[in-house]
């Protein structure tokens, strides 16, 4: 008995599979496998005590009532304005009217996505893409176009050409890419702006790892550079502060945001409240700023772990570029071949990661794969990258 057969499904939901990444992360629980598969941060860092005494706090201050209560869709005030201190734009670039508190940054890419798509629309991303957008856009039918980066980020010949079909969106994770890792420099962002000042084309930028940087902190978004009437940024405190709070933030033009909010009201009315409020009270504690300063200090050693394994063991076997921030060490095969092949061997060994193909064109980086170092302390790093040399004796691709 097919599941398929027993509901009359809409025609948005046919087709619609469960990531590869999703399937291998029922895998890595088993204790004995070292995971540098799934994008998660490192649990033993989450500041558990702070938020455990700020939701005390909270709970028994004047405010408990409201931080229980039914709240505003666009999310609450203080937590917009604190937001709107915090983000990297020219104050006063974007107003509390364009900003909107998000169940995630994942779900402002739901939100836009159902707000501009149409079945068949074209929409541009990076190859790599981030697979979290790439099923937004997909559930609701877009066709999405996959346009060539180098080292520096998106080619700003081919994003001009393909400006000229009008697009609906065109999404880029210009800061610490998942899954490349990659960080646009100074020249690339203004070329990139200079290209999308002349297009109609709504910029959707997502830049969850900004504050998560190694060597030294980013250029500003791409965003701020563009007509703000044709630009949406999206944050996240997933990656700062912990992600089971699920509290993310979109700005973007008023008018844009009036619609977005009624596409919010459609799905849960508001974000909940109880964790902006705790939100809130974290952000406005000095320890907050020492907890990323420490979050950037121990990430950056577990890079270094992992692209020192990597050097002394397999510099012959894998090209890779050392990521500046964020989460991901992204290797290429140097001899070609297939790392979903490699993956099986990788899981016998007691490793998983995440084979690239994923994050491509059907059928395309088949000979790529995404290490994630955030997760695993050093040893296991080292451990897992000797695990990667045993996967690989042999492998003929
Ligand atoms: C590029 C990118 N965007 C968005 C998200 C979603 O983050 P969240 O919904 O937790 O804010 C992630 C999570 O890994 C991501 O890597």
């Amino acid at each position: 008995m097919g599941d398929e057969a027993s509901y009359d499904l809409s025609r948005r939901v046919e087709g619609l599979r469960s990531s590869a990444i999703r399937e291998i992360l029922r895998v890595v629980n088993r204790p004995d496998v070292i995971s540098f598969a799934g994008g998660l941060p490192a649990p033993e860092l989450f500041p558990t005590e702070l938020l455990g005494r700020l939701s005390l706090e909270l709970l028994q201050s004047r405010e408990a009532p409201q931080a229980l209560q039914y709240g505003e869709t666009e999310g609450v005030p203080a937590l917009r304005q604190r937001i709107l201190q915090r983000v990297p734009f020219v104050p006063g670039s974007f107003g509390l009217e364009g900003a909107l508190v998000t169940q995630g940054s994942q779900q402002g890419l739901d939100l836009v996505t159902k707000l501009f798509v149409d079945p068949g629309d074209e929409v541009l991303v990076e190859t790599p893409a981030y697979v979290g957008a790439l099923q937004a856009f997909r559930f609701f039918g877009a066709r999405v176009t996959f346009l060539p980066c180098d080292a520096e980020g998106v080619l700003p010949g081919a994003l001009a050409e393909a400006l000229r079909r009008r697009p609906k969106l065109v999404y880029l994770t210009p800061t610490f890419q998942n899954p490349s890792g990659l960080c646009y420099g100074e020249a690339r962002r203004a070329e990139v702006a200079e290209v999308l000042r002349g297009s109609t084309t709504l910029l959707l930028e997502d830049d969850p790892y900004r504050e998560i940087w190694f060597d030294a902190a980013p250029p500003a978004p791409i965003a701020g550079r563009v007509d703000p009437a044709r630009a949406v940024y999206m944050g996240s405190f997933s990656k700062t502060a912990v992600p089971g709070l699920r509290i993310g933030f979109l700005l973007g033009p008023p008018a844009l945001v009036r619609r977005l909010v009624l596409a919010k009201q459609a799905t849960d009315l508001h974000t909940n409240t109880l964790g902006q409020h705790l939100l809130l009270r974290l952000l406005s504690e000095p320890a907050f700023e020492e907890h990323v300063a420490g979050l950037r200090r121990i990430y950056r050693a577990r890079r270094d772990a992992l692209h020192g394994a990597l050097e002394r063991q397999l510099a012959g076997r894998l090209t890779w570029q050392r990521p500046g921030g964020g989460m991901f060490l992204w290797a290429r095969l140097s001899g070609g071949g297939d790392a979903a092949r490699l993956l099986e061997r990788a899981l016998a060994q007691g490793l998983a990661f995440v084979p690239g193909g994923e994050f491509h064109a059907e059928g395309q980086g088949r000979d790529t794969l995404r290490l994630n170092f955030s997760f695993s302390g050093e040893e296991k790093l080292e451990e897992g990258v000797r695990r990667l040399e045993r996967a690989l004796e042999g492998f003929a691709g």
